[in-house]
């Protein structure tokens, strides 16, 4: 199979990563005979020093016109504590979600059985640990209207969604639990915010119209915060909002132990765009250290949507084995001091 991947490295980390990732599929092709044609482009504080914009309208075209897009990371510290910056690296992550339309994230979080005892929680409490996130990613509080008094003392952002944006991701998670252990999990503040009583009641229509054999569950979001530390192994797949879902999303990508293993998935109706969870880890950048795997698995993720489930499986058997013998970079196994593109070539070479 021919297909068209844009490759935006991005800031920090990200072209370590990224070029690791890219070795991979690369061993796929071969293994397989598929043919992976890649565009580079730039998006994030690397645009922004290049082309004075973060989405660069030829990185939005790239992407547009590619089968996938592959994003490694975003952000640079020169911008995080000027809040008076007008251009920032992270509008051109959500230019390119709103751009491509890509509605839905899904973050599966999985615990390594070799990696438990890396884990901030008890070993115990979080064994078992497999659940997958589907969080609203092109409206809420993101998205919605945002205002700042003329005095600069006032500010606001509206959160907004309306029944068809819920419809078209509750339909996502639904199916996604069907093939899992058959449970969603709503996530949201109704007690207090209309918007989640609008979740609520659309995700409850859906449930009772299409969906009546998965079950269905609700949790406050404060109290899903809790949960998530308490009880990990509880989850299947969680439905929620875009700054919920980026929040606990957060909180449920370190209980495995590391961040650095994490991958995603952003989709819509015709595009598709597969990074990690981490952010560019600009401390770490240039050094050798960063843990390629989560950009690995997000180039796993990619193979799924491409339907090539068996190359998808040879990444994550090959990943499987890294772990199992102890090939990581070193915050994961610091006696071992692998390189990012040591543990590539170990992934690579035992796909091939
Ligand atoms: C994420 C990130 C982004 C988000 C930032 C970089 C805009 O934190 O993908 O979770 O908040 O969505
Ligand atoms: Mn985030």
């Amino acid at each position: 199979m021919k297909k068209q991947i844009a490759v935006l490295p991005g800031d920090g980390i990200g072209p370590e990563i990224i070029q690791e990732a890219v070795k991979v599929l690369d061993a796929v092709a071969d293994k397989f005979g598929h043919e992976f044609a890649y565009t580079y482009a730039d998006m994030g504080a690397i645009a922004i020093d290049k082309t004075g914009e973060p989405l660069p309208a030829a990185t939005l075209k790239a992407s547009l016109e590619s089968d996938a897009v592959l994003f490694g990371a975003i952000g640079d510290p020169k911008y995080d504590n000027d809040p008076t910056a007008k251009v920032r690296p992270e509008q051109g992550l959500l230019a390119i979600r709103k751009a491509l339309g890509l509605f839905t994230n899904i973050r599966p979080v999985k615990t390594f059985d070799a990696l438990l005892h890396q884990s901030p929680l008890k070993e115990e409490r979080v064994k078992g640990t497999d659940f997958v996130m589907y969080r609203e990613l092109t409206s809420g509080i993101y998205f919605g209207e945002k205002t700042l008094s003329e005095d600069q003392n006032t500010a606001s952002d509206l959160c907004e969604y309306t029944r068809a944006e819920i419809e078209r991701i509750g339909r996502l998670a639904f199916a996604a639990a069907r093939k899992r252990r058959n449970v969603v999990t709503l996530i949201d503040k109704a007690n207090v915010l209309e918007s989640s009583r609008l979740w609520r009641r659309v995700v409850t229509e859906l449930h009772k119209s299409e969906f009546s054999d998965v079950e269905l569950r609700f949790l406050f979001v404060d109290n899903a915060a809790m949960q998530m530390i308490l009880a990990p192994s509880q989850f299947d797949v969680l439905l929620t909002s875009n700054l919920f879902g980026d929040i606990i999303s957060d909180e449920g990508s370190v209980i495995g132990g590391s961040i650095g293993l994490l991958p995603s998935a952003s989709v819509g109706e015709t595009h598709a765009l597969f990074e990690p969870i981490h952010g560019s880890f600009p401390q770490g950048a240039g050094k050798g250290i960063a843990n390629p795997i989560a950009m690995i698995l997000s180039a796993a993720m990619m193979l799924t949507h491409f339907d090539m489930d068996t190359e998808a499986k040879a990444i994550t058997e090959a990943v499987d084995l890294a772990l199992a013998q102890k090939v990581c970079t070193p915050e994961v196994f610091p006696e071992n001091k692998y390189t990012t593109s040591q543990v590539g070539d170990f992934i690579a070479k035992n796909i091939a």
